[in-house]
């Protein structure tokens, strides 16, 4: 058997100058691919973190250096097959089951009520409700769950969730919805108990999503910068948490006004904390700092 050394050496022949680093117009070339199509503002700031994400595409492609990197991206026909990889690579998915969770409260305490208030009378009741910058599915799961709950304690009605994003490997691992033991911390216990599937190999601290759930949620890859998507045009809520940060105002306001064309009259729209006053200036009632309502 070859030493580990030999080993690693031979799966990951290139060794990369720990000394390496983008040039200015290296940068700004990546940055301006990026923006272009994601409306990522990718600033100075930025650059040490594009690095260290782009030296893992390097090896992928067995460049060496930034500037091999970018004259195979740029000058050498690898900017078609690498675009989507870059896109991954540099898009932040922070996030967390029950992340700022004052908003499921809103979602039991006042968008459900409000859907079955509207829909009194009608033979079916169904509440569509859309993650836009869905991450890893953990925003969307945990919709689903507040919903399985409000719908297993009170008057019964359908839900479906549809989860976007822009990056394929995050929505592959949404998909997939297997999460270790720890980033499920979040989630109560009771809810656990009912939502989450544990392995038998009890060594084994990954979860998965129950197919009662998984059922309901479905995911789709689309970019906020698109001027049209296939997405219906009665949705109930939309969430668009902690993605509106990464692009500039004018970008801002022109993504919630293409999203609104597809919430229903009196749909809600919640944006992250951090993010509250972007809605503010569209057709929009505010509720709550991060709550809105169509008008
Ligand atoms: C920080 S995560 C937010 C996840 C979740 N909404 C939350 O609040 O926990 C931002 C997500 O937005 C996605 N994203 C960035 N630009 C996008 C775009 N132009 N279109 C669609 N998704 C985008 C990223 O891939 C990332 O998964």
């Amino acid at each position: 058997m070859a030493p580990a050394s030999a080993a690693r050496r031979k799966s990951n022949p290139i060794v990369l100058p720990a000394s390496d680093s983008l040039s200015d117009e290296e940068f700004t070339r990546i940055a301006d691919l990026v923006g272009g199509h994601t409306g990522i503002r990718l600033p100075a700031g930025k650059r040490t973190m594009v690095e260290g994400r782009i030296r893992k595409r390097m090896r992928a492609v067995g460049q060496s250096s930034f500037s091999g990197y970018c004259h195979y991206v740029f000058e050498d026909g690898g900017l078609a097959s690498e675009v989507t990889h870059m896109i991954d690579a540099v898009t932040t998915n922070k996030t967390d089951f029950f992340r700022e969770p004052e908003h499921f409260e809103v979602l039991r305490r006042q968008i459900v009520p409000d859907c079955l208030s509207r829909s009194k009378g009608a033979a079916k009741t169904g509440i569509k409700v859309w993650s836009a910058a869905a991450s890893n599915g953990a925003e969307a799961y945990t919709i689903a769950m507040v919903l399985a709950e409000t719908a297993g304690s009170g008057r019964k009605f359908d839900y479906s969730i549809l989860g976007t994003d822009i990056s394929t490997d995050i929505l592959a691992q949404a998909r997939r919805a297997v999460y270790p033991g720890d980033f499920v911390s979040p989630v109560p216990a009771e809810m656990q108990q009912r939502y989450l599937m544990r392995s038998r190999d009890p060594s084994a601290s990954e979860v998965r999503i129950v197919p009662e759930l998984r059922r309901r949620v479905g995911f789709m890859h689309l970019n906020l910068m698109d001027e049209k998507y296939p997405v219906d045009t009665d949705v109930d809520a939309i969430f668009l948490r902690n993605v509106l940060i990464y692009f500039d105002k004018p970008t801002q306001a022109a993504v919630v006004g293409r999203l609104l064309r597809h919430l229903r009259p009196g749909g809600y729209l919640l944006l992250g904390h951090s993010e509250s006053m972007i809605g503010t200036s569209l057709r929009l009632k505010q509720l709550a700092p991060s709550v809105f309502k169509l008008v």
